[in-house]
């Protein structure tokens, strides 16, 4: 198991902290592949009850590794980003994230798929994938625009604009905002209550909850499909070649 997964279980929670604090947590294919197995063990021992996810030293995840995408970058559905992504899209038992600092791409799209959100004042969001030269991910091209309406989804997601965790509850995607000193203890105390109630209610309720997005699955496919193309795109390189090299990135030359 990678060290950058940190996996842990008490009370009935599965805790996954992501912890790369060096990147900001940002997840690598190792990551993505001790996080889907992690999630799979979880999901076949009947003693987890629910899954917390956290991120070490002061920032959620920065999301995808950005010289990973550029390196070693996913080729078709079963790739380990993809995977991770079908994994928690169908996850069936509850998910609770406790989400400090940082908190991009996927650390703002997985708390789309998780039942329960909990931010520190520090948390800031952003869904940059157009910056990146990218479309979104995660569904949540589908879940946002549900969640927020059209409007202001078309400014989180095409103009990739940041927002605080006041402004992330006011929209829904936490639902509460607790001082960074008592993050972890809310979000595992949460997660904790889903031990305490009859497990296959709880995964018919959530069933029944999540069957409002019919088309998250082939959401899931044609974004992924669209990524994949775009990750090949010279403006996606302009974009991350520019945050490597430490510049703003120039896209005059694009038409
Ligand atoms: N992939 C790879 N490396 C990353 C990374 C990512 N997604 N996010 C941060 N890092 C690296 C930085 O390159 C830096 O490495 P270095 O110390 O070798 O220079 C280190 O992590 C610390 O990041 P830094 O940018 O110095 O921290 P910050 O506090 O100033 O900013 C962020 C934090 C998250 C706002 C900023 O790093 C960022 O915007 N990252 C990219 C986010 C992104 O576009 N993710 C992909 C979404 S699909």
């Amino acid at each position: 198991m990678s060290s950058k997964v940190l996996v842990s279980k008490a009370d009935g929670v599965l805790e996954l902290t992501l912890n790369r604090p060096e990147k900001k947590n940002a997840l690598d294919i190792e990551m993505y592949d001790a996080l889907t197995e992690a999630l799979l063990d979880g999901l076949a021992d009947p003693t987890v009850r629910a899954v917390l996810f956290l991120g070490a030293g002061g920032a959620f995840t920065s999301g995808n590794d950005l010289v990973d995408f550029m390196q070693s970058p996913p080729t078709s559905e079963t790739s380990p980003v993809m995977r991770f992504l079908s994994t928690i899209a169908s996850y069936p038992k509850p998910m609770v994230a406790a989400v400090q600092g940082a908190a991009v791409g996927l650390g703002t799209t997985l708390l789309l798929h998780c039942d329960l959100a909990y931010a520190s004042e520090t948390a800031l969001f952003k869904m940059p994938f157009v910056q990146l030269g990218l479309v979104p991910e995660a569904g949540s091209s589908l879940l946002v625009p549900a969640l927020v309406g059209h409007r202001r989804a078309t400014e989180l997601l095409l103009l990739g604009e940041k927002f605080g965790a006041d402004e992330a509850l006011r929209m829904g995607f936490v639902n509460a905002v607790v001082p960074t000193a008592e993050l972890a203890a809310t979000a595992r105390a949460a997660a904790a209550r889903f031990g305490a109630l009859p497990p296959e209610a709880v995964r018919q309720t959530k069933a029944l909850l999540r069957a409002a997005f019919p088309g998250l699955k082939e959401t899931l496919s044609r974004e992924g499909e669209t990524f994949i193309g775009r990750l090949k795109s010279p403006e996606t390189a302009e974009a991350i070649t520019a945050f490597l090299e430490k510049r703003a990135p120039d896209f005059s030359r694009f038409a």
